[in-house]
């Protein structure tokens, strides 16, 4: 059986101004009414495979922040899936201390537990491909590797972890060895690895065995382990949380587990998907996963498009209605209190727009 870890503490800020470092991105209805986080539950929970699917998953362990219990805790209730543990960080230190944190936490029952570390704010529709390639990266675990699920890139993205593979056939599936992992490269380097055609993108997933991403971690970024484990230790119960304990907690240096671990170890496998995935990283990536019509045009909530074409308009406001005319390339996007006006080339900006607010207080 596999534990889901599910990463929910991220405060998303390039689909501002609908996440907020109150409320970000995993659990705003950005497709649908579900939040993307719920649909992640949903994606990892037993209750919901049908008889298709492969595997039986544990109750999922949830690793957030402690402004983000209760919403977790509301949004969990409402799909109807049980949390087997809802990890409380005092503060968010990135991924690398909240995924040692979980498999601590797993590893004290069992150090053959299986965890499945999934991001909560990503699109994957086809939830029995997904189980499907969870399924075949088994093998490699068994094998005591660390796992990643790779996707055929489509464009130099920096946002993302390059993986590098010997060689990739056309309908490959199985488990493929790891020649190097690079994170988030300068442009140059990701043109030049998109080029070359033995790069995949790293989904962000990850699939191993507690005992072997502790000897990672322990391997690679030997510094979080005293502080992690004495926050895992000294952890306090609280209404249904795993308060991890903050005098530690403040001692763990802030990293990914991208660049503490995955950069360096040397058994890492990638399992490559094929079907649909989007981490929605920014409203570009928003508009295009929304289906535009025949112009290129998504409309949600109170919004119009006169003669506007590659154009998202979208108000979450109930107040607000929104128009636009003879548009093009242009996102706007409007809440109660903000609107967000941008050409649509300029998505991943609007982390710095979040930033200039910031300051200005
Ligand atoms: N609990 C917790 N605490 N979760 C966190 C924290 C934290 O401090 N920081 C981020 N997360 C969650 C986010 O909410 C998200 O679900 C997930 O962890 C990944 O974090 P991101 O900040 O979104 O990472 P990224 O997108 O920049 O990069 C990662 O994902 C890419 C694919 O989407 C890397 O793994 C890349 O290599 C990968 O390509
Ligand atoms: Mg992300």
């Amino acid at each position: 059986r596999i534990t889901p870890v599910l990463l929910a503490g991220g405060s998303g800020t390039r689909l501002w101004p609908l996440s907020r470092k109150s409320y970000p991105k995993q659990f705003a209805p950005l497709l649908g009414e579900e939040s993307l986080f719920q649909a992640s539950v949903r994606r990892l929970s037993g209750s919901a495979a049908g008889p298709e699917w492969a595997l039986d998953f544990d109750a999922p362990v949830v690793v957030t922040g402690n402004d983000f219990r209760f919403i977790v805790a509301e949004q969990m209730g409402a799909v109807e899936v049980d949390p087997g543990a809802v990890l409380i960080e005092p503060e968010g230190r990135n991924t690398a201390p909240a995924i040692l944190a979980a498999a601590l936490h797993l590893a004290a029952r069992d150090p053959e537990a299986i965890l499945l570390v999934a991001p909560s704010d990503h699109v994957i529709p086809d939830a029995a491909a997904f189980h499907e390639a969870v399924a075949r990266g088994l093998s490699a675990v068994a094998e005591g590797r660390l796992v990643t699920f790779g996707i055929r890139p489509t464009h130099a993205e920096t946002a993302y972890g390059y993986l590098e593979v010997p060689g990739l056939p056309e309908e490959a599936q199985e488990p493929l060895p790891l020649r190097r992992f690079v994170e988030k490269p300068e442009a140059e380097a990701a043109a030049r690895m998109l080029a070359k055609g033995t790069f995949l993108w790293n989904a962000g997933i990850f699939l191993f065995a507690a005992k072997d991403i502790l000897a990672a971690f322990r391997a690679h970024a030997p510094d979080l382990l005293e502080p992690v484990e004495a926050a895992v230790r000294e952890a306090r119960p609280d209404l249904g949380f795993l308060r991890l304990a903050p005098g530690p907690w403040a001692r763990t240096r802030e990293i990914s587990v991208d660049y503490a671990v995955m950069e360096k170890a040397a058994n890492l496998s990638v399992v490559p998907y094929g079907s649909a995935w989007s981490d929605l990283g920014g409203w570009d990536a928003v508009w295009r996963e929304s289906l535009p019509d025949d112009a290129g045009v998504v409309l949600t909530g109170g919004a119009t498009a006169i003669d506007c074409r590659d154009t998202l308009l979208r108000s979450d406001s109930q107040q607000l209605e929104i128009v636009g005319i003879g548009l093009r390339n242009i996102m706007a996007v409007a809440m109660n209190d903000a609107v967000l006006v941008a050409d649509m080339s300029r998505a991943q900006d609007v982390r710095k727009a979040v930033e200039v607010l910031k300051a200005k207080g």
